[in-house]
């Protein structure tokens, strides 16, 4: 018998072609989730047009009545009230591109008491925040790729849950890799929530000794 779906909210902040397949595969089934909403800090946000499109909740948390920008602070608790009222199994973050502070990561821990996961674009540890593909080139990394980890307090620092790999090719620019990681980020994260949703990884106990996989899990595609 089919369990109930996983109850997932999305951050974004920009285009959402991750969240675009996250939307695909949940009506397709080939995921059994159920996005309950998307959170964009950028009213701008294509990710929000393709989240109306397919009739999913959205809140913008951007410019406040008046006008003003959110500050942080502001943001995170506007952000966390809406959680509380969707109720998700798991937040995802997806082209989330704003640092979130101790009172939103806690807040996401004491108050929902749900794992919170990141999408980022290298083979963490390395490259933790931003212009990786530029660090790798310049590094002369042989391999590179993206990865999914739980979020901690520390930027990208959390766990990682799963890695996608690729050969860094000769001739390779920071806009090819960009665009070849980002082909690999539409194959890790719905992979890696369907790794959660069956329950593969306990994310509330990762020290396990009986994880069902050795963490983190990488795999290459082609
Ligand atoms: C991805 O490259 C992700 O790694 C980075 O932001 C991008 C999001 O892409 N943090 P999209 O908005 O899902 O298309």
């Amino acid at each position: 018998m089919q369990k109930n779906p996983l109850k997932i909210a999305v951050l974004v902040s920009g285009s959402g072609s991750n969240l675009q397949v996250l939307i695909d595969k949940q009506l397709s089934q080939d995921l059994n989730i159920d996005i309950v909403g998307v959170i964009s800090n950028r009213a701008d946000a294509f990710a929000l047009e393709r989240a109306k499109k397919s009739g999913i909740n959205t809140a913008v948390i951007d410019k406040d009545d008046n006008g003003k920008k959110y500050t942080r602070v502001g943001f995170e608790q506007k952000a966390l009230d809406v959680l509380q009222a969707w109720q998700p199994d798991l937040v995802v973050l997806a082209g989330f591109m704003r640092i979130l502070t101790p009172l939103f990561i806690d807040g996401v821990n004491d108050k929902l008491n749900v794992p919170m996961i990141n999408l980022h674009p290298s083979l963490l540890p390395n490259y933790k925040g931003l212009d990786t593909h530029e660090r790798v080139l310049k590094t002369g990394d042989k391999q590179h790729g993206c990865s999914v980890h739980l979020v901690t307090s520390e930027l990208d620092a959390g766990q990682v849950l799963t890695q996608a790999v690729l050969d860094v090719a000769v001739g390779d620019t920071s806009d090819s890799l960009a665009q070849r990681v980002h082909t690999l980020e539409h194959q890790l994260l719905p992979f890696t929530i369907h790794l959660i949703e069956q329950n593969i990884f306990d994310l509330k106990n990762l020290d396990h000794a009986h994880q069902l996989m050795a963490l983190p899990y990488r795999f290459y595609p082609n």
